[in-house]
């Protein structure tokens, strides 16, 4: 991390959205609020070492449950979006505690935002940002992650959570939803596969979208660059693409070198 960090203020500084990766992971993914947990830990430690970091944290249940699901099951194996909400929110405050700017559910639960700015608040954290992941579709492209994470789900799938990819109108009811319950900033993910959506989003509301180009977008480039079937290029023509469709943050894993690449140029 210090190292990452290192190289990171060299570039330029900026923003890093934490994930976690836990030691054991059980039915209600525990490690998630501890308060020595790895996420927890590791923005004590850039609030030390990069004062100026801003730092998000990434509210999930799925790197820390045992089934890889986003939230608690019940007997049949569905998701209960309710009980769900209040572990979000000792996610959220235990983040909020360990130093973190801004949190960023990605569970796809309804009434994740309302709840986890109540919470927040009562905590006293008023100004702790929240970053919706709000038109997350079921994705094909979330696979690498899944696998540094060992994230994917024991079962199923996660389509009860998050949004079909044919349906763009309902991405705009949540994007819209999420506004409602009180989010500061909102994201179309992954990225370039839905461009539509983050033109139509950015334009329909007055609230700063960020793009994800999420690690099967960037694996595809990676890859590609690799076997030299791309130019290094399009790594800047891909996050471009986002910035033109209405994206004011890019979140992606080409942020290191892209900061360095634009602070020697
Ligand atoms: C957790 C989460 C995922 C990603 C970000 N937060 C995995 C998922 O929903 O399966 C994917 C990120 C990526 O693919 O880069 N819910
Ligand atoms: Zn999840």
């Amino acid at each position: 991390l210090g190292e990452v960090l290192a190289r990171r203020e060299k570039a330029g500084g900026g923003a890093c959205l934490l994930f976690g990766i836990p030691d054991h992971k059980d039915e209600i993914g525990s490690a998630a609020w501890d308060e020595n947990g790895v996420v927890q830990r590791a923005m004590a430690q850039i609030r030390r070492l990069s004062p100026e970091m801003y730092i998000i944290g990434d509210v999930c249940m799925c790197e820390y449950t045992s089934h890889g699901h986003c939230g608690i099951l019940d007997e049949t194996g569905y998701v209960k979006n309710d009980e769900t909400l209040g572990y979000l929110c000792r996610i959220a405050v235990s983040y909020a505690r360990a130093g973190a700017d801004m949190v960023a559910p990605s569970d796809m639960m309804d009434g994740h935002i309302q709840a986890i700015r109540s919470a927040l608040d009562e905590a006293g954290f008023v100004n702790t940002a929240i970053l919706g992941y709000s038109a997350k579709f079921a994705s094909g492209f979330y696979g690498p992650f899944r696998d540094a994470a060992d994230s994917a789900p024991a079962f199923g799938d996660r389509k009860a959570y998050q949004m079909d990819p044919a349906n763009g109108r309902e991405a705009l009811r949540e994007i819209e939803a999420d506004i409602r319950e009180g989010a500061d900033m909102v994201m179309v993910k992954p990225a370039m596969p839905y461009l539509d959506i983050l033109k139509a989003g950015s334009e329909a509301y007055n609230i700063p979208f960020a793009a994800y180009q999420v690690s099967g977008e960037y694996s595809m480039l990676k890859k590609a660059m690799e076997e030299g079937l791309l130019p290094p290029t399009v790594v800047e023509e891909s996050l471009i693409a986002l910035k033109r469709a209405g994206a004011r943050w890019l979140i992606t894993y080409f942020a290191l070198e892209v900061g360095e690449a634009l602070k020697n140029r």
